[in-house]
This record gives structure tokens, C-alpha cells and sequence, in this order.
């Protein structure tokens, strides 16, 4: 069985999320913003994050597929469900769980501005920098990791560890 190692507590997560949401609502003061999550993965943290907004904001949600049930990325982003809300002139955030190689990112990034988002910014639970092989920017992210894999707070290994109130190390 792989050994589950707490990176960070339920707690830390509150505080971390919290100062990031404060950050986000003084950024986009006056502005109109669009919050669109990446499912699944970020489901979790897009509801924590936009209950400490203390701005108005749109939500919609985005379901893209690059990884099969393992831990290596294919590179090439799967549609599987579309946003529905017009972001046409509008501000958005992407809201994502986990930044690795950055493929899945940068291609939505892409997607988005294709439909004529006036800016689109990008938040991230976690920013893994191991991996990364292409440039994106993470405007956003309540902690930086170099390397491992993490579950709990709606990132899976294989559809498992998602409902796990912390985030882990998962150690093979
Ligand atoms: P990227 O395209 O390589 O940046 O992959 C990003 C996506 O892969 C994330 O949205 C996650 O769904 C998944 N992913 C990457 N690293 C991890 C991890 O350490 N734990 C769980 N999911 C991960
Ligand atoms: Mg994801």
C-alpha cells in the first residue's frame, strides 16, 4: 500500500486559501470576473476559494482529461466539458487544483482566450515546478512544490484520496 504523508494540514489550507482569496478580491476590485474551475480536481478548492471572496463573481466549470488513471501526463488536453457562460470581454480565473507540466493549463489558457476573455489569469492549489515544460504563469498559488505526487482536497491517484480534507504526500 503507498504511505500517505501529510504536506498540509486542514487548517494550514483555511489560512493559505483565505489570504489568496483576499489577494484575488483586491486584484479584481470593480472588475467583472469569471471564476472557471477545472474538474474535477478543483472542485474542492473552487468552493472553499470563492466563499472568501468578498467580491461578486460568475462561476463555471471546465472538464478536461489529459491523464489516464496513472501519474504521467499524455500532453494533450481532452475536452469534456465545455463553460457555458459568456466570458467575452470579462476577467477570468482559472481555477485549477494542481500545476505540473503546465500542458493541460496552457492549452485551456489558449481555449479561453480564444473566446475573447479580456484577461485570463491563472490560480492554483498547488504549483509543482519538477515538471514543467512549458511556460505558463501561475498568478496564484497557495504553495509551491518541487517534486512528488499529491492527493486529498480533490486531487486523485486513480479516482482515490479526493475527498481527504488535507493534502498528502502519496509515496509508492
Ligand atoms: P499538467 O498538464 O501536467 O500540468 O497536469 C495537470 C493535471 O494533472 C492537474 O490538473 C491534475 O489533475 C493532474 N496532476 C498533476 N500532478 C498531480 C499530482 O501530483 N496529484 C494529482 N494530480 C496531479
Ligand atoms: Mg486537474
Amino acid at each position: 500500500m503507498p504511505e500517505l504523508i501529510v504536506v498540509l494540514e486542514r487548517d494550514e489550507i483555511d489560512r493559505r486559501v483565505a489570504r489568496m482569496a483576499a489577494r484575488i478580491s483586491a486584484d479584481y476590485r470593480d472588475r467583472e470576473l469569471v471564476c472557471v474551475a477545472i474538474l474535477k480536481g478543483a472542485f474542492i478548492f473552487m468552493a472553499d476559494l470563492m466563499r472568501r471572496l468578498t467580491i461578486p463573481v460568475r462561476i463555471d466549470f471546465l472538464r478536461a482529461a489529459s491523464y489516464g488513471n496513472g501519474t504521467a501526463s499524455s500532453g494533450a488536453l481532452s475536452l469534456m466539458a465545455d463553460i457555458g457562460v459568456d466570458i467575452a470581454g470579462k476577467d477570468v480565473l482559472v481555477v485549477e487544483d494542481i500545476v505540473d507540466s503546465g500542458f493541460t493549463l496552457s492549452r485551456i489558457v489558449e481555449h479561453l482566450k480564444a473566446k475573447g476573455a479580456e484577461s485570463v489569469r491563472v490560480c492554483a492549489m498547488i504549483d509543482k515546478r519538477e515538471r514543467r515544460e512549458v511556460d505558463v504563469v501561475v498568478d496564484y498559488a497557495c504553495h509551491v512544490v518541487e517534486q512528488g505526487f499529491l492527493v486529498g482536497y480533490g486531487m486523485d491517484y486513480a479516482e482515490r484520496y479526493r475527498e481527504l480534507p488535507a493534502v498528502y504526500h502519496l509515496k509508492f
